[in-house]
């Protein structure tokens, strides 16, 4: 039995210092803001190498956030990758956008550059989101930004999965217009809840995210903006803290299994996909590409052995059904379908044991 990925793995003294904390927190009432957010928003700059760090609710919020901060609003056009986590498009619906999908790089499973060019030109967006998933990031991401800069449209980075990722031995974070994150507690920094942030250098775009994300507040009962409330909890903030001491031990201990899996896997003619040259990836996750009907084959005996697995992801956004009535176009090769129908994640969680990775591997060589 070895889970898709176990959460409950704390260091010693990890949930003991949490409760201790919790508890004078809660004495002390100590519920929204407080010196919890502050110090996270403080750290997550240093993090991240970026001047403005805002927390919020969620990574659906935030790349709301992101969105309106940057100006998209109702009937305005956004490019976004076809293969993503579904809260990207949702995100541009919910402000009101309309998205157009583009088709992914069966290299590295991003969106495609050569292929954004040509939807860049026919549909003249208001906005881009590319999103970096798996735990790296496209190979042309400097492209991406130059591109967007040199045609003065802005760029949305959705960083859900990319916390701890380097590009060009720098945070991946740190030269984005404006990036945003998820601290779901499965991600690589992961709250005791809902969490979220937006990233940016920008001062216009950190005060405009700001103020959205308090009811659009200039002072108490002041309200500039329409915005709403995506304020994150200080519980979060202070499990989040805490967890932000020790992302060097579980970024160590994700990123030794996502290489063992590269070092074992070639030699059952398993296909592994590595991040491009310029990243270090954050061992978010593990991706491996198999024929569908060796998939289905695979998938039944990890099942039988209690093997925890996923497809991530096994549908395309277009081809979602609440994608049927708003989507406003697509840019594809059948990349996007044919990664959903290929793509297998085994197990990849920080402090996974040795014994777990033995149990996964034998059970691949069974087949
Ligand atoms: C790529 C991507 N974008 C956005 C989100 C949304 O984040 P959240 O679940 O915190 O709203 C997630 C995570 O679930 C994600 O993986």
């Amino acid at each position: 039995m070895v889970p898709f990925i176990d959460i409950k793995r704390f260091e010693n003294g990890f949930l003991d210092e949490f409760h201790s904390r919790i508890s004078e927190m809660t004495k002390n009432a100590q519920f929204i803001g407080g010196t919890e957010v502050s110090d996270l928003e403080k750290n997550l700059c240093n993090y991240t190498q970026t001047k403005y760090s805002i927390s919020c609710a969620n990574g659906t919020d935030a790349i709301q956030l992101a969105l309106r901060a940057v100006g998209v609003g109702r009937g305005d056009k956004v490019l976004l990758p076809d293969s993503t986590f579904w809260a990207t498009y949702e995100a541009v619906v919910n402000v009101g956008g309309d998205p157009y999908v583009v088709d992914t790089n069966l290299t590295d499973l991003e969106m495609d550059f050569d292929l954004f060019k040509e939807a860049f030109e026919s549909v003249k967006p208001k906005a881009v989101i590319i999103v970096h998933l798996y735990g790296w990031g496209s190979s042309r991401l400097q492209e991406f930004r130059d591109f967007c800069k040199d045609h003065k449209v802005p760029l949305i980075e959705d960083g859900a999965q990319c916390f701890g990722v380097l590009y060009k031995n720098e945070p991946v974070y740190k030269n984005a217009l404006i990036a945003t994150t998820s601290f779901y507690p499965a991600k690589v920094l992961g709250a005791a809840g809902d969490g979220g942030a937006v990233f940016t250098n920008d001062e216009q775009l950190a005060d405009k995210t700001r103020k959205l994300a308090n009811h659009g507040r200039t002072s108490h009962y002041g309200h500039g903006l329409v915005g709403w409330n995506s304020r994150l909890d200080s519980f979060q903030a202070l499990f989040l803290n805490l967890s932000l001491k020790r992302i060097r031990e579980r970024l160590d201990s994700r990123r030794y299994w996502a290489k063992k899996y590269r070092e074992v896997l070639p030699s059952l003619g398993v296909k592994v996909i590595s991040p491009p040259s310029d990243y270090e990836e954050n061992g978010y996750c593990n991706v491996t590409l198999f024929p569908n009907l060796e998939r289905t084959k695979l998938e039944s005996k990890l099942k039988e052995a209690g093997i925890g697995f996923a497809n991530i992801y096994p549908g395309a956004m277009s081809d979602q059904e609440g994608s049927r009535d708003t989507l406003k176009g697509k840019f594809s090769k059948g990349n996007a379908n044919e990664l959903s129908q290929t793509v297998l994640n085994f197990p990849l969680f920080p402090y996974m044991t040795e014994n777990e990775f033995n149990e996964i591997i034998n059970t691949i060589k069974s087949l």
